[in-house]
């Protein structure tokens, strides 16, 4: 079996099927194929290829890398399908699924753009969400109903990087007949595979960790064929198609995905422990810390490594987060994450900024936490630049 650093190398390679095959893959921008004759026409026509909105050999590819990173090592054949956004991938996985009538439970630390796409946007289809916290396992099995049709989480939460039971959650699913979806993006399928522990979908906001350069917006749904059938036909009528030249970009992003994740989770690791020791810092979140409530969870479902995402609270709250950021020189402020560089985002004004101040505060979200997307920079320059912008 081959490891995940090789899967990412070689996954989705063109076949050298010309002479002089290039090695690295052509950029598809026809919006169209062309067709010597009738015959020919019908068959792609029928097999829903040579039509820009389909995809076409850069998608195909991008698909054949994720989907083997994600079955690696796992009995079971997988498929994914490529579309614009993080947030197309997220409306295709659910739309494809549900009828109007139907139900979600969704976990009330998912991105805010989902919770808002589940509560403003699904409920004027008929589909209604019941949003809790996926660490009360009680809650969650009570707000299962005979219509609920699908569990919808994320891996190592945004900001707080909590770290889902996904077994114990896809049993609830699955003994109420719905999927277990699991919003993948911050660890990425090389640091956990969330089909090993029982989910049925699994969602990726290309745009981050797995592209990795800040220079795509992009999206994956991934499941096995006899699902992603579905959700592809689905996103080819309704049309969220990813760029060709971005399929290319995020493919060429994932055959450095390996060694970034393993560097992303050392130096995040490394600036977690220099945090927790700091006197101006009152609590710091990242689950391998052994401090952290999620530390055994961690180990076990992402145990080379949590990913890139860590944050922190300052003592002195706002104001001194403000100043901190005031003397930063390498490290930005973005309202992103997964970028080679180390970010920072502040969630009570970018993701939480939709909630009340009492809302953010019950969901753990105070003024002074910061979130920071740690980069591939030399550990000790990431650590250096804080101690610095720390300094009194
Ligand atoms: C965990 C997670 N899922 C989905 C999305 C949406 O992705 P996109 O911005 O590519 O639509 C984001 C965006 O920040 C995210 O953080």
């Amino acid at each position: 079996m081959p490891h995940p650093d090789t899967i990412a190398v070689h996954g989705g390679e063109p076949t050298l099927d010309r002479k002089d095959a290039p090695v690295t893959p052509d950029i598809s921008v026809g919006s169209a194929s062309g067709y010597p004759d009738l015959a020919s026409l019908d068959v792609a026509m029928a097999e829903h290829r040579g039509y820009g909105r389909w995809g076409t050999e850069n998608h195909r590819q991008l698909q054949a890398a994720v989907a083997g990173l994600e079955a690696n090592g796992l009995d079971t054949r997988l498929d994914a399908v490529a579309v614009g956004s993080g947030m197309a991938a997220i409306a295709i996985a659910l739309m494809s699924e549900m009828n109007a009538g139907d139900h979600v439970v969704a976990a009330h630390d998912c991105y805010g753009t989902t919770l808002t796409f589940l509560r403003n946007d699904l409920s004027r289809f008929g589909i209604t969400t019941t949003i809790v916290d996926f660490q009360d396992l009680e809650a969650v099995r009570h707000a299962v109903t005979d219509r609920t049709r699908v569990l919808l989480c994320e891996m190592c939460t945004n900001p707080l990087i909590r770290v889902p039971d996904l077994l114990a959650l896809a049993t609830i699913a699955h003994d109420a007949g719905a999927l277990l979806m699991v919003d993948n993006t911050v660890p990425t399928p090389v640091l956990c595979q969330p089909f090993k522990w029982g989910a049925d979908a699994v969602i990726y906001s290309a745009t981050k960790n797995l592209s990795g350069h800040a220079d795509v917006i992009g999206g994956l749904v991934v499941g096995k064929p006899s699902w992603t059938d579905g959700a592809r036909a689905f996103a080819q009528t309704f049309g969220p198609t990813l760029g060709p030249f971005d399929a290319w970009l995020t493919l060429r992003g994932i055959r450095t995905l390996a060694i970034r994740m393993a560097r992303h989770t050392a130096n995040a690791l490394a600036l977690a422990r220099f945090l927790e020791r700091h006197p101006a810092i009152s609590r710091v979140h990242y689950p391998e810390l052994e401090s952290s409530p999620f530390c055994a969870r961690a180990r076990q479902l992402v145990p080379d490594g949590a990913g890139a995402l860590l944050s922190f609270e300052l003592e002195g709250g706002r104001a001194a987060l403000d100043r901190m950021i005031g003397r930063l020189k390498l490290v930005r402020l973005m309202p992103s994450l997964g970028n080679v560089a180390t970010t920072l985002s502040h969630p009570a004004s970018t993701s939480h900024r939709g909630l009340t101040a009492d809302e953010r505060g019950r969901a753990g979200i105070s003024d002074g936490l910061v979130r920071c997307s740690v980069g591939l920079e030399h550990p000790d320059d990431i650590v250096a630049e804080f101690e610095s912008a720390l300094r009194n």
